[in-house]
């Protein structure tokens, strides 16, 4: 083996790790800030992606729903491109250790810092009769989740950065007390798509679970659906088709023909130079129905069998389950607890 070999072989490929919560209805916003970009990954780095059930029971959840939205965003990964021989695909719950990781981590926590986190303090407003333990401890079982694989990289939309640096603090704080024991993972964010708006409403997030389905371009919604939503996008004051603070709707609108496009906002402001509104939004509209065609049809295929859905589950689990285990020991070790 020439020296070069040897030293490619030697180089450990970087891993990346992240995951998506089966609640709501998974939306364009998801797929253009984070699921888009994922199955591409394993081309440079060992990519690890988790639906992230456990962390769906934060907010009041019916069984029958969550046992749906479950298998529903695990056949989607897979049907936006996540090839499961080439990357770890499984659920979060089938790896006990995320949930016994979290409780090790809970202790190099602080509460003041979990506090401030700002998703807290959101759901905690918005559903103020349930506003349980679990839903605090939310970010320190998403840093479980990316500590146990020793990510290096994990992509996510903004909306997850701050959660990142909590769990860059935890692991650091560990890290001191102890030995270096966990990789430290830097959060990114696609410059494009990073946070796409709702349509109803450019100054709120497109989110799977609101309540206001204009609003979300849901990735499973049929053609002719994608198309209402789009020519009933609300617009701006002028007519002009150009990104800006003064144009919250064209400039979302732009994001999300960009993100599909694959170019920049810019470059989408180009091509609809001179385009009146109307014909804009017909036109993002069919990039959306494009862009979301295939992965429909590859959902359908993989929702035909119920059986095989979970033979990929089991196998993903499997491979997920080595890593784990082995960050979940050293870290009991470390901590002094008595193993077998
Ligand atoms: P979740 O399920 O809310 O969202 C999944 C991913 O989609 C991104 N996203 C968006 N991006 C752009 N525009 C939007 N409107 C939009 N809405 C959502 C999110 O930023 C996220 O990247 N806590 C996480 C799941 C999680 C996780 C983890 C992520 C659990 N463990 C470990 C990374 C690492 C969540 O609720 O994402």
């Amino acid at each position: 083996m020439d020296v070069q070999t040897q030293q490619t072989d030697n180089e450990k490929r970087k891993r990346v790790f992240s995951a998506i919560k089966p609640t709501g209805n998974p939306t364009l916003g998801n797929y253009l800030g984070a699921m888009k970009y994922w199955g591409g990954m394993a081309d440079e780095y060992d990519s690890l992606f988790a639906v992230a059930d456990l962390h769906a029971i934060t907010v009041a959840i019916e069984p029958k729903e969550l046992r749906e939205n479950t298998k529903r965003l695990f056949a989607l990964l897979i049907a936006v491109g996540i090839d499961p021989e080439r990357n770890v695909v499984f659920l979060q719950s089938h790896v006990r250790a995320h949930a016994e990781l979290c409780w090790l981590l809970n202790n190099y926590t602080m509460f003041g810092e979990a506090r401030r986190m700002t998703q807290f303090k959101e759901k905690s407003q918005k559903a103020p009769e349930n506003v349980n333990v679990g839903l605090f401890d939310y970010p320190v079982l998403m840093a479980a989740d990316i500590l146990l694989y020793q990510a290096d990289i994990v992509p996510v939309g903004d909306d997850q950065m701050q959660h990142v640096e909590l769990c860059r603090n935890i692991a650091e704080r560990f890290n001191n007390r102890y030995s270096p024991t966990f990789t430290m993972p830097v959060g990114k964010v696609n410059k494009v798509g990073a946070r796409i708006y709702s349509l109803a409403d450019p100054t709120a997030k497109m989110g799977k679970s609101n309540a206001d389905d204009a609003g979300s371009v849901f990735i499973l919604d049929t053609p002719d659906v994608i198309m209402r939503k789009f020519k009933r996008a609300v617009t701006d004051c002028g007519s002009e088709v150009r990104a800006g603070k003064d144009k919250p709707g064209i400039t979302n609108l732009l994001a999300v023909y960009a993100a599909l496009a694959g170019i920049t906002v810019a470059q989408a402001e180009k091509e609809f130079a001179g385009s009146d509104y109307a014909t804009f939004k017909t036109r993002v509209g069919e990039a959306a129905v494009e862009g979301l065609r295939p992965v429909r049809e590859r959902y359908e295929k993989l929702r035909a069998d119920d059986g095989a859905l979970l033979e990929l589950m089991r196998s993903g689990a499997q491979k997920a389950e080595r890593i784990a285990y082995r960050t979940l020991e050293k870290v009991y070790k470390k901590i002094g607890f008595v193993r077998l």
